[in-house]
């Protein structure tokens, strides 16, 4: 069996830099107890239940947004997760009296921060994401004047009047689905001004699954949860590859393995690199 790594791997800047504010804070005696994260401060199953051993306690419910999220917590300290948090969200944190600590990831940051910059200029925004994502809904809580589409469906349906458009999109989304829907805007709002903001961890992992050799499986790993995951996965399908989204060595169907001879792995960029070398070692001792 040929088992061919697709590079890059690993964590992104920004989970990296998420986890390491939660494992400091949860090793911080000077911090405010408990530590609680607002929604999973990255989607992998495995990263949150190490933080819960450490003693953090996450606190989600699904269809319940971040706000309504805060009404649980009444002390201590809330992380916010590295997908970003809404103006309103902060507000009322602060005004709970809750300590903060915010991993939102720099590249979610500056798409807050040109939406409010264009908002201020009087541009209509228009922001490209999916539905019930926590990062859209941060941003979307910064004003209700945000445009928010998904499809090139919601595009047509716009009418927006404004001279001025700016649209720009989540950080984790398909570059190339992605380019459709800002072609299309492009076509409506000629004079509009397209800031393509997905992040280069994104990209560079399409682009290597894009250009994977061929092959007769593809595995990607990660949370099911996770937009970056879930996109490396349909980029392979699209490649025209047989491919499958598995969270961990436990949920690899063997019955996918029969008659591979050449398999590719990729993973998310919020996956643990030792997720990724237990399912390549079980593949090697298959070989033995
Ligand atoms: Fe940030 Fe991109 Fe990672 S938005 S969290 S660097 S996948």
């Amino acid at each position: 069996m040929i088992i061919h790594k697709i590079e890059p791997q690993g964590y992104c800047g920004g989970v990296t830099h998420a986890i390491k504010m939660a494992m400091d804070a949860a090793k911080n005696d000077s911090i405010s107890k408990p530590i609680y994260m607002l929604g999973q401060i990255i989607h992998n199953s495995h990263v949150i239940s190490d933080l819960e051993k450490l003693g953090i306690i996450t606190i989600e419910e699904k269809g319940l947004s971040r706000l309504l999220l805060l009404d649980k917590i009444n002390k201590g300290t809330v992380i916010f997760s590295a997908h970003g948090v809404s103006p309103l969200v902060y507000k009322k944190a602060k005004e709970k009296g809750l300590s903060i600590i915010d991993a939102t990831c720099p590249y979610v940051l500056l798409v807050h921060n040109k939406i409010k910059e264009h908002l201020d200029l009087g541009y209509a925004c228009i922001y490209i994401g999916t539905k019930n994502h926590p990062e859209c809904e941060g941003v979307i809580g910064i004003s209700d004047k945000i445009h928010f589409v998904s499809t090139i469906e919601d595009i047509k349906s716009l009418n927006i009047k404004n001279d001025k458009v700016y649209a720009t999109n989540q950080t984790t989304l398909s570059i190339f689905e992605t380019k459709i829907i800002f072609d299309e805007i492009k076509r409506i709002y000629p004079n509009s001004i397209i800031d393509d903001k997905i992040c280069n961890a994104t990209t560079v992992r399409q682009m290597a699954m894009e250009n994977q050799p061929d092959a007769d499986l593809c595995i990607v790993v990660g949370d099911k949860k996770s937009s970056n995951t879930k996109k490396l996965y349909s980029v392979s399908i699209e490649r025209g590859i047989k491919t499958i989204l598995i969270e961990d060595l436990k949920s690899l169907p063997k019955e996918s393995l029969i008659g591979v001879k050449k398999i590719n792995i990729s993973s998310g960029a919020s996956t643990p690199s030792y997720i990724v070398d237990e399912i390549i070692d079980y593949l090697k001792s298959l070989e033995n």
